[in-house]
């Protein structure tokens, strides 16, 4: 059975303070929970901060993005190298980058190499626009995305795809669990054309858009969805923990 996971993405949100403080509010609870790989993923000034303090802990720190050249001219971006040591994983392919900074596939492909060239485990972040849904274009879309960023990189072990649509995000829009289920076990079939049956049924693939402490059960309850990448309930230390929590009570009642 796959260990569900649930990660925080806090986006551009927390001064190192108050990313501390919020940290320090979740661990208590957080780490009497078993079951669920948890992972918060800071900006990257809090990563030091947070890697600190849950170092020998069970939650585990992602970076939010990183550039695919290990070091050089490239004024305000952060290589791969430099978050070794300080998180484990990294979430690539967010559509925010996608649609604010303009990320397209085949970036996103040279960024999860890097990535898995330095041991980081990779957070590949997948999901159609609204436009794109109403026109019929999903699955398209998806399988575009997952083909071109994983090409030509040999069976990716660590690697994580979580399916956020974007109409779901943020919006408090929630894909049914229904669909999710539909869109991640497709996503899980993509997969397994490239790397074969048995990896793609090891690959935990999470859904993201609006998840909350209120609607988190519904998708624990689906067989293809292993866990959630939560936006704004992860800035709440009470909101994330109740969803670790309700993932780990969901995957044992299975
Ligand atoms: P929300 O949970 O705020 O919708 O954000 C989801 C997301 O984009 C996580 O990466």
């Amino acid at each position: 059975m796959r260990v569900p996971i649930i990660a925080g993405n806090w986006k551009m949100n927390t001064t190192i303070a108050e990313a501390e403080a919020l940290v320090r509010q979740m661990l208590p609870e957080l780490e009497t929970i078993d079951g669920v790989e948890t992972v918060v993923c800071p900006p990257f000034v809090s990563l030091d901060a947070v890697s600190r303090l849950t170092q020998g802990t069970s939650v585990q720190v992602g970076a939010q993005n990183l550039y695919h050249e290990p070091k050089g001219a490239y004024t305000g971006e952060v290589a791969p190298g430099m978050l070794v040591g300080v998180c484990r994983w990294v979430i690539l392919g967010h559509s925010e980058r996608r649609q604010y900074f303009h990320e397209d596939d085949r970036l996103v492909n040279q960024k999860v190499a890097a990535a898995l060239d330095v041991g980081l485990k990779p957070i590949l972040a997948v999901g159609e626009r609204l436009e794109e849904r109403e026109a019929g274009r999903t699955e398209e879309v998806i399988a575009r995305q997952v083909r071109v960023g994983l090409e030509s990189i040999p069976a990716p072990e660590s690697l994580v795809i979580a399916y956020e649509p974007v109409w779901a995000i943020g919006t408090g829009r929630a894909a049914s669990g229904d669909d999710a289920n539909e869109t991640i076990g497709l996503i899980r079939g993509l997969v397994a054309k490239q790397y074969g049956d048995a990896f793609a049924q090891r690959m935990r693939v999470l859904y993201g858009g609006s998840m909350t402490q209120d609607n988190v059960g519904g998708y624990m309850a689906m067989p293809e969805i292993d866990g959630g990448l939560i936006g704004g309930a992860s800035l709440k230390a009470g909101d994330f923990v109740s969803i670790v929590r309700q993932a780990a009570e969901a995957r044992r009642g299975q």
